[in-house]
């Protein structure tokens, strides 16, 4: 399926007389404003029609700002090269600077695991986007683009989101690095570039239901995260509860909160049911995981060390009012992946595969989620239905690792299909296991508190613990995995582990 994408180009020039698509937080330089232009593309169909800056913009009066119409040509008719070459030699003469710091600087992984991408906001509009970065200082420079994006509340505020993408990293080598425009810059950050090869063997921390209040397992993370100890993150899903909340400011304190774990690791993210609002657009726009073009950021995949991991949106199955496409297409989707994975060729090479998606389908918390019942709709499909259910899928395409959050506790489960019990042997339940085993993680902390349990949950819950705190993922070489859950209310205590050993990985139902 082809998502119509629709770039729109604004140039803030002298037009004509009845150009009205004036931003009102630029001021412009009278003798010369051919010297500035701000590209911004729109590449999420529906959801992102609402905020066509035209539209958004056309009925403002023209007040603040004069143009000088009469050496104006009509810019309209250049196409993208000749726009380009506009791009000025000295972009900040002619710009006043108004709010361009650098702000909410983060990372995430590209195409490949050789290409970091840094995404960061400001709040008016910049000259192109850069990056200065390398392994003795800063001697490399990236630019990229730059998107708008009108926020979906009462006062419509505009944000630009800048994406660079650094690319050809050399593996496990030490950058630093700094992000702006030539009206501001970051401080510098550093992060270590991951490796590509298959032997390698990445750490990884990984929770659910991080807010901007009581987010207990944050100063862990950032202490963590510092020290190296993680090679990326997993956050799946539910951020700053709420990112549209305040006009948008409760996701920029989240994402400046988050600054001194993101901007040094890879932040990789799903969509919760709190990213809800304006059809996930703070969400979709905030964040830029891989090859968001085709998957509108709402479900994407991505190597790392022997692993394939897979990141699903399962927030399609419970807003249908978004439209049934989107769990079509991620359905289809999914179908192609695994079965690109179990390629014998590509399962020899990341014989892991690891799902993560934030509602999961199977739980025993006491909070009503459709998890606790028989058929949650991830697992089982649409009501009545029963379309597009993953358990079969993930089952028959040998996912070896499910990981959930939104229940906000920790639960581990037995190896697990259809309600039954499928460990390797009684004694080494994780050993070779029938069934994907799968673990919730979604206390990291909100001001939600944690939820309770059941008093009696069914055979596949092997243990449950509800302190805040997240998990640590390692994934050691071709046939073990190791996951332990660190408390946030015990001083950074294990209170879960385990090891996960498969001596061959691939489809279930064949064995
Ligand atoms: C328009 O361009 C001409 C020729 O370059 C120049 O002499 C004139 O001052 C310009 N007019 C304005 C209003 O800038
Ligand atoms: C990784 O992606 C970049 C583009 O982002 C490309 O230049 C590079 O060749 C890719 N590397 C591998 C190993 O595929
Ligand atoms: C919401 O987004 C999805 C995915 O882009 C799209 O298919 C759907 O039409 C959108 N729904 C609305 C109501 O905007
Ligand atoms: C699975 O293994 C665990 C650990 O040995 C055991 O407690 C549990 O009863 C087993 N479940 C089944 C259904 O065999
Ligand atoms: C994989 O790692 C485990 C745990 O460190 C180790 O016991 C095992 O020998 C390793 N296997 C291979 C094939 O290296």
């Amino acid at each position: 399926m082809i998502i119509r994408q629709a770039i729109i180009l604004l140039i803030f020039i002298s037009f004509s007389s009845q150009r009205k698509t004036i931003d009102l937080l630029l001021s412009y330089n009278l003798e010369d404003p051919t010297r500035y232009q701000l590209k911004t593309s729109y590449g999420f169909d529906d959801s992102r029609k609402q905020h066509d800056y035209s539209k958004t913009d056309s009925d403002e009066p023209n007040t603040e700002n004069h143009f000088d119409d009469e050496n104006s040509t009509d810019e309209s008719s250049l196409n993208d090269e000749e726009l380009d070459l506009l791009q000025p030699e000295n972009p900040t003469e002619g710009i006043s600077v108004l709010y361009a710091q650098p702000e909410q600087i983060h990372l995430s992984i590209g195409t490949n695991v050789s290409t970091f991408v840094v995404t960061w906001q400001t709040m008016s509009p910049t000259p192109v986007p850069t990056c200065k970065y390398g392994r003795n200082g800063m001697i490399k420079i990236a630019t990229g683009d730059t998107t708008l994006f009108i926020d979906g509340g009462k006062e419509k505020l505009k944000r630009y989101i800048h994406k660079v993408q650094l690319e050809n990293l050399i593996p496990q080598q030490k950058y630093v690095y700094h992000c702006g425009s030539s009206l501001g810059w970051s401080e510098e950050f550093w992060f270590k570039s991951l490796d590509p090869s298959e032997s390698w063997a990445p750490t990884l921390a990984v929770y659910g239901d991080l807010g901007n209040i009581n987010g207990r397992s944050l100063p862990y993370l950032q202490e963590e995260t510092q020290r190296s100890r993680f090679d990326a993150i997993l956050h799946v899903g539910d951020f700053a509860y709420d990112m549209r909340d305040a006009e948008g400011e409760v996701g920029d304190q989240f994402m400046r909160q988050i600054e001194p774990i993101a901007a040094y690791v890879p932040y990789m993210v799903s969509p919760g049911n709190h990213e809800e609002a304006y059809n996930f657009s703070h969400y979709r726009y905030r964040f830029n995981m891989p090859n968001s073009e085709e998957t509108e950021n709402l479900f994407y995949e991505f190597k790392l060390g022997p692993v394939q991991f897979i990141s699903i949106n399962t927030e399609a199955y419970y807003f249908l009012e978004y439209g049934i496409k989107i769990v079509v297409k991620q359905y289809m989707w999914l179908v192609e992946v695994l079965k690109e994975a179990n390629k014998p060729e590509n399962r020899a090479r990341w014989p892991w595969i690891i799902t993560y998606g934030h509602r999961p389908m199977y739980c025993s918390d006491d909070d009503g989620d459709d998890c606790t019942k028989r058929s949650s709709r991830v697992r089982s499909g649409l009501p009545v239905v029963n379309w597009f259910g993953l358990e079969n899928l993930f089952y028959e395409s040998g996912v070896d690792l499910e990981i959930w959050a939104h229940e906000h506790s920790y639960e581990r489960l037995w190896p697990v299909y259809e309600h039954k019990v499928y460990n390797g042997s009684n004694s080494a339940p994780y050993v070779n296991p029938n069934a994907p085993v799968h673990v919730i993680s979604g206390s990291a902390g909100c001001q939600e508190n944690t939820d309770r349990f059941i008093k009696h949950p069914m055979a596949w819950s092997a243990f449950r613990n509800s302190d805040y705190g997240y998990a640590r993922l390692k994934i050691l070489n071709h046939t073990h995995l190791y996951m332990e859950q660190v408390s946030a209310e015990k001083e950074g205590d294990i209170i879960d582990s385990f090891w996960l050993i498969k001596d061959q990985h691939g489809p279930y139902s064949k064995k």
